[in-house]
């Protein structure tokens, strides 16, 4: 039904909309909303004059004061959300500050897995009486290897494929052998040069090699390394540092097992596997131990008492061990997470689930 507004009507319409067009508060539209909607306003004198009309106008009448109504409400309502929005994007763009807006949400971060399990280690070794230390990224191939018990000629050096920085140009001999460390080793150099023994010390830290990277390979990948020395130490303080090492992270008693290994700055050297604490029945096998009921933890050893001398410690007095804790690895085994690429990957989508 078409119906146009009386002139009265139309009058009342265009004043509304004039101050409700001019309101720059809430407070305005309200006062505009108490004059015309609300009891004793406009709307309601228009419909109480009604009865005094003749019978046959008073239909036209109470539909033109309810048009009015509707007409004014939407007006009121349009403007209050133009309001609102341009308080938003004052408050955005920093002109003003309306408390009563709904805060912007801030996406949280979480830790990295490596962190997690880094910080959980350090923990571990620091309630035993370990100190936690570092060193630099960079270093000098006579830390690295030297006096590792690497010289120049050692084949060892074939299993680091190490990344030489070249520094202005000058060649490898020239610039005292900078290169990015290949293990976490060469802190015990630089603790040994450093503390007087009796220490014990754990160095967590980034490490790198020039790998073809794979699901199990990484050119980058974090190790933390153990060194203790001290009077009269011998394989049992290792295999019993282990031990009491993997209770405190499993929660339970795990049987250790040494195999030989070799490197050259330990003597006798070991790899030290862990009974798999995956495994439903300790031994049985599983996924995780790919069914041979072992997991490879981390080479160890008693250092070499030419590493230790090179290093200025007394070999008539002392003996040390050391390990070398595969971080990148004990992360993987802790998350199940099958390709170690995923670590360093930088993906979010990957790193939001920790
Ligand atoms: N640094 C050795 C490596 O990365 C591991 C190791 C550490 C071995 C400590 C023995 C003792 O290959």
């Amino acid at each position: 039904m078409e119906t146009t507004l009386q002139p009265e009507l139309h009058q009342h319409l265009q004043d509304a909309k004039a101050r409700i067009d001019a309101a720059t508060a809430a407070e305005e539209l309200r006062a505009v909303e108490r004059d015309y909607i609300d009891k004793g306003g406009v709307v309601a004198g228009l419909l109480a004059a009604i009865t005094t009309l003749p019978p046959e106008q008073r239909r036209d009448a109470g539909q033109g004061a309810n048009i009015l109504k509707g007409a004014v409400l939407k007006a009121l309502g349009d403007r209050k959300a133009e309001l609102e929005a341009m308080a938003i994007d004052a408050a955005r763009s920093g002109h003003g500050f309306d408390p009563s807006l709904p805060g912007t949400s801030i996406r949280r971060g979480s830790l990295h897995p490596v962190t997690r399990v880094t910080r959980e280690l350090e923990d571990i070794f620091s309630s035993m009486g370990y100190d936690i230390l570092d060193g630099p990224e960079v270093e000098i191939d006579v830390y690295n290897f030297e006096r590792l018990n690497i010289p120049g000629d050692h084949p060892a050096r074939d299993m680091h494929d190490t990344f030489w920085c070249e520094v202005n140009g000058a060649e490898r001999d020239s610039n005292m052998g900078l290169l990015l460390r290949t293990h976490t080793s060469c802190v015990q150099v630089r603790t040994m040069e450093r503390l007087q023994p009796p220490f014990r010390v754990v160095v967590p830290g980034r490490v790198f090699r020039q790998e073809t990277v794979d699901a199990s390979h990484e050119h980058t990948f974090h190790q933390m390394e153990g060194l203790v020395v001290g009077e009269g130490l011998t394989v049992g303080h290792l295999i019993g540092t282990m031990k009491t090492f993997l209770r405190e992270v499993f929660q339970k008693e795990i049987e250790v097992r040494l195999r030989p290994g070799y490197f050259p700055f330990v003597e006798p050297g070991f790899e030290l596997d862990a009974r798999c604490p995956f495994c439903a029945t300790p031994g049985a096998g599983c996924r995780v131990c790919k069914q041979t009921g072992w997991v490879e933890l981390c080479p160890c050893g008693m250092v070499h008492p030419a590493v230790l001398q090179m290093s200025g410690i007394d070999t008539e007095k002392y003996t040390g061990f050391a390990f070398g804790l595969g971080l990148s690895r004990l992360v993987m085994l802790r998350y199940e997470i099958d390709d170690i690429r995923h670590l360093m990957g930088g993906d979010t989508r990957f790193l939001s689930q920790f």
